[in-house]
């Protein structure tokens, strides 16, 4: 069984990352952190109407992380495309990295910060247009990706991602 990421996947992913910066007309934005390790992703997405359905349009994020949480956002953004809003909350941090091979233990929080970046994004554009919101804290309504986070954070021991404004 091999456990090592896929390194020729990595380097291209990291050499030509797709869909990196801010998105000025975005429908939603998404932040996490992760206070172990200190790194940070935001993403933005943009919806679009197709065939009477409204689907991710495009998606572009920032890293303030490290190689692999780039990378997989760069795949990320590319992967959810064309997707719902229930389809890409499905995504685990598993299949967003999938084209990286099986994360190393110590970079598996980093697929998952991705993921919840996502899962922010998607639930921020449910509700308020989140940017200027005054969090710091995470948002405290209903059964929250930080809530979520937190259960699963607990779950598997160390990981622990906050949402950040
Ligand atoms: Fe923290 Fe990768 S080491 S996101």
């Amino acid at each position: 069984m091999s456990d090592t990421m896929d390194e020729a996947t990595l380097q291209s992913a990291l050499s030509n990352p797709q869909n990196l910066g801010e998105m000025p007309d975005a429908d939603a934005v998404g932040t996490v952190g992760s206070p172990d390790c200190g790194d940070m992703v935001r993403m933005w997405l943009k919806y679009k109407e197709k065939d009477g359905r409204k689907v991710i349009d495009k998606a572009s994020f920032q890293s303030f992380g490290c190689q692999t949480a780039i990378a997989v956002a760069s795949l990320a953004t590319e992967l959810i495309r064309g997707k719902t809003k229930e389809e890409a909350l499905q995504l685990s941090a598993a299949e967003l990295s999938a084209p990286l091979g099986p994360l190393p233990p110590m970079k598996i929080h980093c697929g998952q910060m991705v993921e919840g970046a996502l899962k922010a994004a998607l639930e921020a554009e449910q509700g308020a247009p989140a940017p200027t919101a005054p969090a710091s804290a995470p948002v405290a309504t209903g059964p929250t990706l930080a809530d979520a986070l937190n259960a699963s954070g607990k779950s598997a021991g160390k990981i622990k991602i906050v949402l950040q404004s």
